[in-house]
């Protein structure tokens, strides 16, 4: 047994989140991006095995370092190398990419030698068993990592909720509502194990938002904004000023009738130019999360807005846990972090619920009379990094090294043993 922390990795399409078990922060958070010098093309996505994972790592390490970056740095060579996002929705479709990446994550940013550490790693729901072993491979033959869990991201993020004091006691059944950058998961969870059949994902997630508020802008001649900074400036307007409102219409005529309390002003800095500028900022504060609750204002594609999803979700699943699941609807992940989004998909589920159980009760013309379904949305000061600090809670209990892969057993079984990873709730039962 080691003493020393687990190091837990949320890598996630836009954003990886990294740091030691115990922690309640992760130490460093940025894009999950690398720049490299060759080009796009020469290094496209590949699902093989990458050739060089045979090469002995400290003398490719002394080599490739100087060849590329990653995070904020990787974003900030834009220009002059090729930047690559190694994770799409979620799952990684470049495993060359991703090895790097990892790479610099554990010898430039946490500074740690892998062989002394446990890992903990997160997966997106539906991921393929074949990516695990993949990860297991890079992990125990490229790093020589003592151990490693790959943990589901939504059972780490119901574990994070227990420090909201709305919750009374330590359950692992609930709904969670997980939206980052790339795409939104409603995922039903009882006991600690994932009801795949009932998972539902959708299409709008923080970059669909961000490309909202942009259009809003250029739409309306917010002419200050330089053209390169356009994205940035919108996700910093997402961030900084939107809200989700009770009723849009009432939302506007609060706008009209008292502008100067509504209308904000960003400030931003060129960053070619060094000028300064300045962006009026107005209806996208409210319209931008808006989208998640009436998504034909965006798109036409994709129409159900959210607190239907999260209803269908709880209920095509087995019926005896639907009331746990309405009881616990746990949030996580960036795009969950707008002001008022708890309170308006509480309110909007518990319309269709009752809705619903008031239907029944008129067809049985009276003679049933069904009790009425808690519905609870929970939010919490630990949402925004949820997985990440659901995995730094696993980590740090004293049964997590046991419930590890460790390096002995992959030597002797291979990387299918990496398949299933037992599951969490038996951990911290
Ligand atoms: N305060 C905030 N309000 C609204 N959105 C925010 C806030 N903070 C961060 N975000 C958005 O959250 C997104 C990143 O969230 P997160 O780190 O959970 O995603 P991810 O894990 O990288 O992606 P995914 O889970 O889709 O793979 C970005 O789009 C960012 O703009
Ligand atoms: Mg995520």
């Amino acid at each position: 047994m080691s003493n020393l922390p687990v190091v837990v990795m949320d890598n996630g399409t836009g954003y990886s989140k990294l740091g030691f078990s115990g922690n309640n922060e992760p130490s460093f958070v940025f894009p999950t991006a690398i720049a490299t010098h060759e080009s796009p093309s020469a290094s496209g996505s590949s699902n093989s095995k990458p050739s060089f994972l045979s090469n002995n790592l400290a003398s490719k390490r002394g080599m490739e370092d100087l060849n590329f970056v990653i995070g904020d740095e990787a974003v900030a060579q834009a220009k002059t190398m090729a930047l690559n996002y190694p994770i799409r929705h979620g799952q990684i479709n470049n495993w060359d990419h991703m090895e790097r990446f990892w790479e610099q994550s554990i010898f430039k940013y946490l500074r740690c030698e892998p062989e002394d550490h446990h890992f903990l790693l997160t997966e997106p729901p539906h991921n393929p068993p074949e990516n695990r072993e993949m990860t297991a491979e890079i992990m125990f033959e490229s790093f020589n990592v003592k151990g490693l869990y790959i943990a589901v991201q939504a059972v780490l993020a119901l574990a994070a909720s227990w420090t909201s004091n709305k919750v009374s006691e330590q359950t692992l059944t609930g709904t969670v509502v997980d939206s980052g950058d790339g795409v939104t998961h409603v995922i039903p969870v009882a006991d600690g194990y994932v009801i795949g059949s009932s998972i539902k994902s959708i299409p709008i997630a923080g970059r669909d938002i961000t490309s909202f508020v942009q259009q809003l802008l250029r739409e309306r001649g917010e002419t200050n904004i330089p053209p390169e900074d356009s994205l940035r400036v919108a996700e910093a307007i997402k961030e900084d000023f939107s809200y989700v409102c009770p009723d849009i219409v009432k939302e506007f005529k609060k706008y009209d009738q008292e502008p100067d309390k509504h209308f904000k002003k960003y400030d931003g800095l060129h960053t070619v130019t060094g000028r300064n500028y300045s962006v009026d900022v107005g209806f996208e504060r409210f319209l931008a999360p808006e989208i998640f609750f009436n998504p034909e204002i965006a798109s036409s594609d994709f129409l159900t807005p959210l607190p239907e999803v999260v209803d269908t979700v709880v209920q095509t699943s087995p019926i005896d846990v639907r009331r746990g699941l309405y009881k616990n609807i746990v949030l996580s992940g960036g795009s969950t972090m707008f002001k008022g989004f708890d309170k308006r998909l509480q309110r909007d589920i518990k319309r269709v619920v009752d809705q619903r159980i008031r239907i029944s009760e008129e067809i049985s013309g009276g003679a049933m009379k069904a009790t009425p379904m808690e519905v609870n949305v929970i939010s919490h000061k630990k949402q925004r990094h949820a997985v990440w600090f659901g995995g730094s809670l696993l980590a740090s209990t004293g049964e997590f090294q046991g419930y590890c892969h460790t390096k002995a057993e992959y030597d002797e079984y291979g990387p299918s043993i990496c398949r299933h990873n037992r599951v969490f709730g038996s951990v911290l039962g």
